[in-house]
């Protein structure tokens, strides 16, 4: 790995496992990411194994803190009781043991939306912002990152709340991925996400909306349509947010 880089982040998606080691001086990568399809089946070990082999793919050495953004809600010691869009067979594993197992070393595990929120809030769109941010990312699914005059609230699985009218579970009528199968225009997926961002304001009156996940390089298509009277802004990091704040979030957690 290039001197550059103190840290090492992986960020797992419902498509792809994409991992970089980070310069966090700067808040950027220190080498081009590299993506590998999240496969099918996204067992612990399948995913464990891709992660592996993005660690040797950028030869990081055994004393670099590895930081992996994971899509359910992480709390340290505890089993795994919720998994919406990878295997199933998650639910009931320590997901840091499973990563610390294959990967031959200690590894730090946090929310995927978590990670791309801090790495906002410490280098992107949400620096130096005081009050509520709600940090969103819209991708395979929807996460949320509270983070309170700079501290995060960590595993709100605000995705998941339930829209009124029969709707259901947020993510399954708002996300990102819910635009590409239903092939919905930026417009009419804006009168969606319009309904979702209002109740979040209506529940947390927040002071701004970060909006990220890979579909924030758009935003010009659908943010100006998003009727909240809270400012939105687009992600500053896009989906490199996630790499970026689980490897910020591993090195706090090896200097405590
Ligand atoms: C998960 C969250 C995750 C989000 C984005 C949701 O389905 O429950 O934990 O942050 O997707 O990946």
């Amino acid at each position: 790995m290039i001197e550059t880089a103190q840290a090492f982040g992986v960020d797992i998606g419902g498509s792809g496992i994409k991992a970089a080691p980070v310069n966090l001086e700067e808040g950027r990568f220190a080498q081009p990411r590299l993506k590998i399809l999240t496969p099918a089946e996204s067992t612990p070990q399948a995913v464990a194994r891709i992660v592996r082999q993005e660690l040797d793919h950028f030869e990081v050495s055994p004393d670099t803190p590895v930081g992996i953004a994971f899509p359910a809600p992480i709390k340290p010691g505890h089993k795994l009781d919720f998994m919406a869009n990878l295997d199933k067979s998650w639910i009931g594993t320590d997901v840091t043991e499973v990563f610390s197992q294959e990967c031959g070393r200690p590894v730090t595990v946090v929310n995927d939306a978590d990670a791309a929120g801090l790495a906002e809030q410490q280098f992107g769109a949400a620096k130096g912002k005081d009050g509520l941010v709600i940090a969103t990312t819209l991708g395979t699914g929807i996460g949320t990152a509270l983070i309170y005059d700079g501290v995060l609230i960590p595993n709100t699985e605000l995705g998941h709340i339930e829209l009124a009218d029969g709707r259901g579970d947020a993510e399954k009528y708002a996300a990102s991925s819910v635009r590409d199968q239903k092939s919905l225009s930026y417009k009419k997926w804006a009168r969606r996400l319009t309904k979702y961002y209002g109740l979040l304001e209506k529940y947390f009156s927040p002071d701004l909306f970060v909006v990220g996940g890979g579909v924030s390089r758009q935003s010009d298509k659908f943010l100006p349509y998003i009727e909240v009277r809270t400012p939105m802004v687009p992600a500053k990091l896009r989906n490199e947010a996630g790499i970026i704040g689980a490897a910020y979030y591993a090195m706090l957690k090896r200097t405590k």
